[in-house]
């Protein structure tokens, strides 16, 4: 496979609003970001990911758009963002912009066109349905709860939106809504950005019969995913966008692709197929999720968690590239989820870490997450602002059948608020993010976990994140070897190799607060083994064929 700038990259994603706020609204902005560009640099970050700063009535914090070519009032100006890009461009790092084009606002001036009459030139710009009797024109549910359609008492029609009622989904099939997109595309990319993350990138084109979805338990409302996951337009889509936009720059993509299998991602991000560079799937996200979704909340099992890791490492394997992520700013903070939060919280960070960084593929590391955050309880349901929390929230208080506690457990584990607590800085008040109440509570535990704590301590999370970026660096099989999966059925222990040429990595991974034994396959025969990283001191001469892991021990060894 091609050797390609993106492939060795690391990835830092910012959620701007709760990154660092400089003008004392207690919400993050451009200029904040631009004083922790040289933090960025100590980490050793490749590329920064934008989520959106676009100008937005912020119904979904900036993913809900109302122009794409000014910068958000809360986040500064377009001055602002261009100093920020320079700034970027001189530590040698790159930035990617957030493209959320499945959708715009409601405050769109597209879609205030839009709706003002059947036959205003911008009514096709969005998908409009007659309903029958009362009724929406299908039974898609929105994922942010409740019908994917919303009547509009003006022009007695209905909009679809597959999101909140305030993203209404752009017509895609439309070529005037393309010429649209593509024309801004370049207006960026243009302004020297380094490229995109695409929001929902396969959901752009819809089933046109947009027919009615399975329903789950005779509910009034069911996922129609399955009509617009994927849909039969996309690939012609995104061929035309990379023909007529993407081709013509030196840049990385990554689309956001929920339901997607790795033949699917193939089509998306196959190296000849002139689409994408990667995408973000969703199927190590799904396995602590029954059938039920997000908040129908299962165990998680080692077991699955390496039989879907493994299927994606193998499946994209000399086919296409994978993104590498373990949480973001719609999930779970990693160590909560997947790692003990609390007595081990340094020791499963890094252990995670190392899961992730040593795969193939290109890492993504969240803001927070090199200093190994974690998710938050508040008390009251008051204290969320997620609008999928506090809709799913009232939908289920409605239905009555759980009480208030247990929708709290759940948005214990779920929400996404959990990663949207503000960055903690330091342990002043605020915790150096704002000197205001910031518009999201900080998790109580800054005190303890803040990067000014991490940066003192030459143990902490964040040198071992430093340490795991220069590797990559050094080690070119950590980008380019083969992986495969070793001790298939442990449950506690997750390890693997990787392959490059002659050179063997050996990835050993405790994901439990046992002490279970390592067993070196027989199959693996070496002379040595030399320690690049790990999470506990061990003596680094021994020898590896059977030894004792500490909880959530982390160890890669290069094999001579
Ligand atoms: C995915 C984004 O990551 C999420 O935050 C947003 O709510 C939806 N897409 C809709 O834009």
């Amino acid at each position: 496979m091609k050797k390609q700038w993106w492939k060795e990259s690391i990835v830092y994603q910012i959620y701007p609003r709760s990154f660092m706020d400089t003008n004392g609204d207690g919400i993050g902005d451009l200029k904040g970001i631009q004083t922790k560009l040289d933090y960025l640099k100590e980490l050793g970050v490749d590329v920064i990911w934008l989520s959106p700063v676009y100008k937005s009535p912020n119904d979904d914090n900036g993913y809900d758009i109302s122009d794409y070519y000014n910068i958000m009032d809360e986040f500064g100006t377009i001055e602002d963002w261009e100093e920020l890009l320079f700034e970027v461009h001189k530590r040698e790092i790159k930035l990617i912009m957030d493209l959320v084009v499945n959708h715009t606002s409601d405050e769109h001036p597209w879609f205030i066109q839009s709706r003002q009459s059947k036959d205003n030139p911008y009514r096709d710009y969005y998908i409009w349905r007659k309903g029958e009797n009362g009724v929406e024109p299908n039974n898609w549910e929105s994922f942010f709860s409740g019908s994917a359609w919303e009547y509009d008492e003006n022009t007695k029609e209905y909009y679809l939106h597959i999101f909140s009622k305030k993203q209404p989904d752009l017509n895609w099939e439309n070529p005037k809504v393309r010429d649209e997109i593509y024309k801004m595309m370049k207006w960026w990319l243009d302004k020297g950005i380094d490229g995109f993350r695409m929001d929902v990138i396969n959901f752009i084109s819809k089933d046109s019969d947009l027919p009615n979805a399975p329903s789950l338990h005779g509910k009034q409302y069911a996922s129609g995913s399955r009509y617009f996951a994927n849909g039969p337009k996309v690939h012609q889509f995104l061929q035309e966008m990379h023909n007529r936009v993407l081709s013509l720059y030196a840049i990385m993509t990554v689309g956001e692709t929920p339901d997607v299998t790795p033949d699917e991602a193939a089509l998306y991000v196959g190296e000849n197929l002139n689409e994408l560079n990667m995408v973000f799937q969703f199927e190590h996200m799904d396995i602590d999720s029954g059938a039920g979704g997000k908040w129908d909340v299962k165990p998680f099992h080692l077991k699955t968690f390496k039989q879907v890791m493994t299927k994606w490492q193998k499946g994209l394997e000399d086919r296409g590239w994978n993104s590498l992520y373990l949480n973001n700013h719609d999930q779970p903070r990693m160590v909560s989820r997947f790692g003990n939060d609390k007595k081990y919280r340094v020791e499963s960070a890094k252990m995670l870490a190392t899961c992730l960084h040593m795969m193939k593929g290109t890492p993504f590391i969240y803001q927070g997450e090199e200093i190994g955050m974690t998710n938050v309880a508040f008390n009251t349901i008051d204290e969320y602002k997620d609008l999928e929390t506090l809709n799913w929230y009232r939908e289920r208080e409605k239905e009555g059948v759980e009480d208030a506690s247990t929708l709290m457990q759940l948005i214990y584990k779920k929400s996404r608020d959990n990663a949207r607590t503000p960055m903690q800085w330091n342990d002043h008040k605020h915790a150096g993010f704002s000197n205001v109440t910031p518009w999201l509570k900080i998790n109580p535990n800054y005190k303890e976990i803040n990067v000014k704590e991490a940066l003192e301590d030459k143990d902490s999370v964040f040198y071992y994140y430093k340490k795991l970026i220069q590797l990559r660096k050094e080690h070119p099989i950590i980008v380019y070897g083969a992986y495969d999966l070793l001790l298939e059925n442990h449950e506690q222990i997750y390890a693997f190799t990787r392959t490059y040429d002659e050179e063997k990595l050996l990835i050993i991974l405790n994901f439990s607060e046992k002490s279970p034994t390592f067993e070196l396959p027989k199959t693996m025969v070496y002379q040595s083994a030399e320690l690049l990283i790990g999470n506990y001191k061990v003596n680094t001469t021994q020898r590896i064929d059977s030894f004792n892991l500490q909880p959530y021990e982390s160890r890669v060894y290069r094999m001579h």
